[in-house]
């Protein structure tokens, strides 16, 4: 197809030229956003006579036509235009003839592709919302449910205090709430309007953007013509919130690898979030949850190639801004496809509360609760705390546990020892006693539960 810029050209441009400066196969993702900025564009140059009102009618009226044939599958996306832009305009010309060439009046595709990716971005961010308040809802349910089904919690993966997995997994929710805010926020500062910034410098015409700017739903418009073209920070901020909601995925991730393992078997994950082995028959292998964790590594790469591409750019436009598209548009999706598998996937495994149990009982995971009953009972914590290490390691050469020594036994080490020690180290007791706010009793657990709700609620 002919090129809107020929006139300046005596020679066609090279097709592996042309073939490469293309980005239709990526930008026409944005094909609606591109009409309905367009169809704004038109109704503010006919609002403010630099165009006839009638022609501007036109363009709107055969604008909104392209986009319902477009989605209706009756209009091919012509891939040899070089973007997304000129195939809009050059079929609204085929359609309307001359009057379509009013158009770019006042408008340059250096502001029209920033309002596009502006648009696009606020409404696939605004999917990625919704999926994590859904995925949110199902890590909810799960606590909810076990609220109370205790289990080892680890640091330095050792086992070391016992917890209930509602406590564990309401942590997850707490920081897919924290990604859900981080991107309200970036939406704030990314939702000014560009357009009619034109290529860098403004324009000459009588435009009006806060026209266009409030009816394509922004908060405003850009203030400075040269940053309104320029900047794609608002990329780079969003990338960097998704690669952060890929961080917590994929620990969580992790996670349900391990749990789903048979060292472990805290969890079973549903069959239908499962695949099996070609070769090894008793194999059920966690292939969501190890495609998300490496799928993190992807989102990772998007916002390096943002940053990187734009550290030396010069002001204003530049061509190598046309890598924005590909990088952001990865990210956006890898994130949504993600959270569309994760949530269903958390929602539908079950949990084997035994194992966990049997899990927390080995070892010494209440030797901090042996320490605190003796606090309670007047001795300072450090000297407790040596007095229970002493105590542990007798058990590590006797072959027993804090549970199984006899209370003579105890008495050797301090004359506090009474018999309802036991009762203080049971894992019942080590779990219900941690009511301190935000901590891991059932009590603790539920206040955090009404919390992520609220939460979910004012979103
Ligand atoms: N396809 C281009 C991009 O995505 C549109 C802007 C082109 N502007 C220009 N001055 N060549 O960046």
């Amino acid at each position: 197809m002919g090129k809107m810029w020929e006139g300046r050209f005596s020679k066609a441009l090279d097709q592996t030229a042309d073939d490469f400066n293309s980005s239709i196969s990526f930008d026409s993702k944005m094909f609606r956003q591109d009409i309905k900025g367009s169809m704004a564009h038109a109704a503010m140059l006919g609002a403010k006579e630099i165009i006839s009102v009638e022609d501007a009618n036109t363009i709107i009226g055969a604008l909104q036509g392209i986009l319902e044939d477009i989605e209706k599958g009756t209009l091919k996306i012509d891939m040899t235009c070089e973007d997304i832009h000129m195939f809009v305009e050059a079929e609204l010309t085929n359609r309307i003839g001359d009057v379509g060439k009013r158009l770019h009046t006042a408008r340059s595709r250096n502001d029209q592709v920033a309002l596009d990716i502006r648009m696009y971005l606020r409404d696939e961010t605004n999917k990625v919302i919704e999926l994590l308040k859904d995925t949110v809802q199902a890590i909810i349910e799960q606590a909810q449910e076990n609220k109370d089904a205790i289990l080892p919690g680890y640091t330095h993966l050792q086992r070391a205090q016992p917890i209930t997995f509602g406590h564990h997994l309401m942590a997850y929710a707490m920081m897919l709430l924290r990604d859900i805010s981080r991107l309200k926020d970036a939406l704030k500062r990314m939702n000014f309007s560009p357009l009619g910034s034109c290529a860098l410098a403004g324009t000459t015409y009588n435009t009006d953007r806060n026209f266009t700017a409030q009816k394509l739903g922004f908060d405003g418009i850009t203030a400075n013509s040269i940053d309104g073209v320029s900047d794609r920070d608002f990329c780079i901020e969003l990338a960097s919130a998704f690669s952060l909601i890929m961080m917590h995925l994929s620990r969580f991730s992790e996670e349900i690898i391990l749990w789903s393992s048979w060292e472990f078997k805290f969890i079973e994950l549903d069959d239908s979030f499962t695949t099996g082995s070609s070769i090894m028959p008793q194999k059920k292998n966690s292939d969501m949850a190890e495609l998300v964790r490496g799928k993190t590594g992807r989102v990772y790469g998007d916002l390096m190639a943002l940053l990187t591409m734009l550290k030396g750019l010069p002001l204003a436009y530049n061509k190598d801004m046309q890598e924005d598209k590909e990088a952001i548009f990865d990210s956006v999706e890898t994130v949504q496809k993600c959270l569309e598998v994760f949530a269903p996937m958390v929602r539908t495994f079950t949990v084997c509360r035994d194992n966990m149990y049997k899990a927390a009982q080995k070892g010494f995971i209440n030797a901090t609760d042996l320490a605190d009953y003796m606090v309670k009972k007047g001795l300072p914590f450090r000297t407790a705390y040596k007095t229970v290490g002493q105590i542990v390691a007798y058990c590590i050469e006797n072959n027993k546990v804090l549970d199984t020594m006899s209370l003579e036994e105890y008495k050797k080490y301090s004359d506090l020892f009474e018999e309802d020690l036991y009762n203080e180290i049971s894992l019942e007791t080590c779990v219900s006693k941690r009511i301190s706010e935000g901590g891991t009793s059932v009590e603790s657990v539920e206040k955090q539960i009404k919390i992520a709700l609220e939460s979910l609620k004012n979103d």
